[in-house]
């Protein structure tokens, strides 16, 4: 057998074998539920000891736009309440800016309009805040960030919330939604007291990547 020949010989016999082996640790540690890193972790940074299904950001108080931001959250059958999920959400301010307070320490890349929710055991939430403005200068539609921490499991982004009115919302951008969690664009209703309210229910583990 000359030297190529012995190379390939070789090769053939040990490319199953690492392909092999890159699938079985593949399916022993599919990595992280939710896929990569994004930062996702910084919402426990400032975060409560104590959490119940409601909360008041700090914009609520202090004027702008009011917004209620509420609904259900479902285990991956869609059916089924689930209680005990944190829900953090983070946005911009009137101006398009994740300001952080003077004096914030914690969380700071993600401003001051931060809150935290925990489930009941009828699933529900709710976030008392307001509207947030898109980026300055550029085209992104305004949105809202959410992550969700479920016992046992890390915690994951799912899609943003984003407004159905928003001229912002092209039809690419509505195509390319990966409905994490369920679709995050909403219709926004108003209250006969002209408080915006945008209801969205989340599914568990719908569309996340490694999810069990
Ligand atoms: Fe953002």
């Amino acid at each position: 057998m000359n030297r190529q020949k012995f190379i390939m010989a070789l090769t053939l016999g040990l490319v199953p074998i690492v392909v092999s082996a890159k699938r079985a640790l593949k399916i022993l540690d599919p990595g992280p539920v939710g896929g990569g890193c994004d930062g996702r972790e910084l919402m426990y940074e400032g975060m409560p000891g104590k959490l119940s299904n409601t909360s008041y950001l700090p914009g609520w108080a202090a004027g702008g736009k009011k917004l209620i931001v509420e609904g259900t959250v479902y285990r991956k059958d869609g059916r089924t309440v689930a209680p005990n999920i944190i829900v953090y959400i983070y946005h911009t301010d009137s101006k398009g800016y994740y300001s952080p307070f003077a004096n914030q320490v914690q969380g700071k890349r993600h401003g001051y309009l931060r809150g935290w929710v925990k489930t009941g055991c009828d699933g529900k939430y709710r976030f008392y805040t307001t509207m947030p403005a898109p980026y300055p200068q550029r085209s992104n539609p305004a949105h809202i960030h959410p992550v969700i921490k479920e016992p046992g499991i890390n915690e994951y982004y799912i899609d943003e919330y984003q407004f159905d009115n928003d001229p912002l919302l092209t039809r690419e951008l509505r195509d390319k939604a990966e409905d994490r969690g369920g679709t995050g664009i909403i219709k926004l209703r108003k209250t006969t007291s002209g408080i915006l309210v945008c209801k969205r229910d989340i599914i568990l583990g719908y569309n996340i990547p490694n999810y069990r």
